[in-house]
């Protein structure tokens, strides 16, 4: 049985990733119950909604009725207690978006399972904590999921459907449907670290990083190569500096914890010390880049050959995440290409730049970077080496 437009969606926590999932599900038509702990994350977040919607009339892409109608359709409810959770019982849907903590989402699962009825399926937002150890806290865990958005909820089209070891298939295409017809794009990934996006995105920063601790090229170099010659809206050190460092250093070190200290995905000191400093990017004012008031940006050494070969080196690391992710099952070609094209809008899909440049190629520039620095961080996928045996391609 389908989720209808009318049913009832819970959402639970409204920091910045509730706000937009709750705006998301108004917009779309349903009833939507809103629980947070903080008044003022309830006050914040009602107001931000209102305002996003707002805009949405002034760009003329929704009209003054469906505007007020939508606003209507959300319901705010202090929960003075994790366990005050009534107002979601009539949900068939209850998301949740709260701290990145595994014992606060299993504490709430918990007290959910309590209040809502047999069929309501319980998803979690979580970025990088295993979908199936929340779903072990329910006595029903095959009604739980990650659904996973990106952030600004509203905005990015991407969401990651991530079925648990015991989610039933029913629940996993019930909520993919639904999502979808929320306007959104959907992909699903496996319960494994990162999922889709933030597993294949790592070396756009790692191996960023490592040219510039290597003295190979300056953050304004690297950044006008994947730019200028790669086609991607922002070089990794501006977009760094945009996550925050602090963000994006614990996806990394989570990430790489989650695998095993594998060397792929070893965090970089050169970050660490940012975070250690408090310059965390451009919310702190400086970051790689500094962003005080008349501050100048450094100039990049534009030199196409080295351009093209930070670039290269970036993008081959990429390609063998992407390919490496297929071996592993962590979804299907067609997914993965869709996660980075929706969820980091790079210009290719990697499985398909992969062919357009040949997997050959890719192969041989590994196989070099592996001979020359002797690190395992650049072993060649497996089934990389396979398809330029067979003479196979992704597309
Ligand atoms: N921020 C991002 O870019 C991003 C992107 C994708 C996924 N996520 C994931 O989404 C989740 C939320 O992230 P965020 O950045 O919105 O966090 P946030 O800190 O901005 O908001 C969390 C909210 O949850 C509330 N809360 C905490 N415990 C609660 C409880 N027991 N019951 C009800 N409300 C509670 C807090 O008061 C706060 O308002 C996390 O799991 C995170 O990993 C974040």
């Amino acid at each position: 049985m389908s989720i209808a437009r009318e049913a009832r969606i819970g959402v639970v926590g409204v920091g910045a990733m509730g706000s937009g999932i709750a705006q998301i599900a108004a917009v779309s038509g349903h009833p939507v119950i809103v629980v947070d702990t903080d008044a003022t994350a309830l006050a914040r977040g009602a107001s931000g909604l209102e305002r996003a919607i707002q805009r949405e009339t002034e760009k003329k892409r929704m009209d003054g009725a469906a505007a007020a109608a939508a606003i209507a359709r959300v319901q705010w409810h202090h929960a003075f207690a994790p366990e005050a959770l009534d107002a979601l019982a009539g949900c068939e849907l209850v998301i949740e978006a709260v701290v990145e903590r595994l014992d606060a989402k299993r504490d709430l699962f918990i007290q959910l399972e309590r209040v809502v009825s047999a069929e309501c399926v319980l998803a979690t937002n979580t970025s990088s904590l295993p979908v199936a150890a929340i779903a072990a806290a329910c006595t029903h865990p095959e009604r739980v999921l990650g659904v996973h958005f990106f952030n600004p909820a509203p905005v990015m089209a991407l969401v990651e459907i991530v079925p648990a070891l015991g989610t039933t298939s029913g629940v996993t295409a019930r909520t993919r449907a639904l999502v979808d017809s929320w306007g959104k794009t959907t992909v699903v990934a496996s319960d494994t670290p990162g999922f889709i996006v933030n597993r294949i995105a790592r070396p756009f920063y790692g191996e960023g990083l490592r040219l510039n601790d290597e003295g190979i090229a300056d953050p304004a170099t690297i950044d006008w190569a994947m730019r200028e010659l790669g086609g991607f809206r922002m070089g990794p050190f501006e977009l760094m500096d945009l996550i925050g460092h602090d963000v994006n250093f614990t996806v990394t070190r989570s990430i790489f914890e989650a695998f095993f200290y594998d060397p792929r995905y070893k965090p970089s000191i050169t970050q660490q010390r940012l975070v250690d400093a408090g310059m965390l990017g451009r919310k702190t004012g400086r970051g790689f880049y500094d962003y005080r008031e008349g501050a100048s940006r450094p100039k990049p050494y534009e030199d196409r050959a080295l351009g093209a070969e930070i670039f290269e080196r970036i993008l081959v690391m990429l390609i063998n995440e992407a390919i490496d992710a297929v071996l592993w099952r962590v979804a299907s070609p067609a997914d993965i290409d869709l996660a980075v094209l929706k969820g980091v809008n790079y210009p290719k899909g990697l499985l398909a730049w992969g062919d357009a440049m040949g997997l050959d190629r890719v192969l041989t520039r590994l196989t070099a970077l592996e001979q020359e620095y002797g690190e395992d961080r650049y072993r060649p996928s497996a089934l990389l080496k396979r398809m330029v045996r067979e003479g196979r391609r992704f597309t």
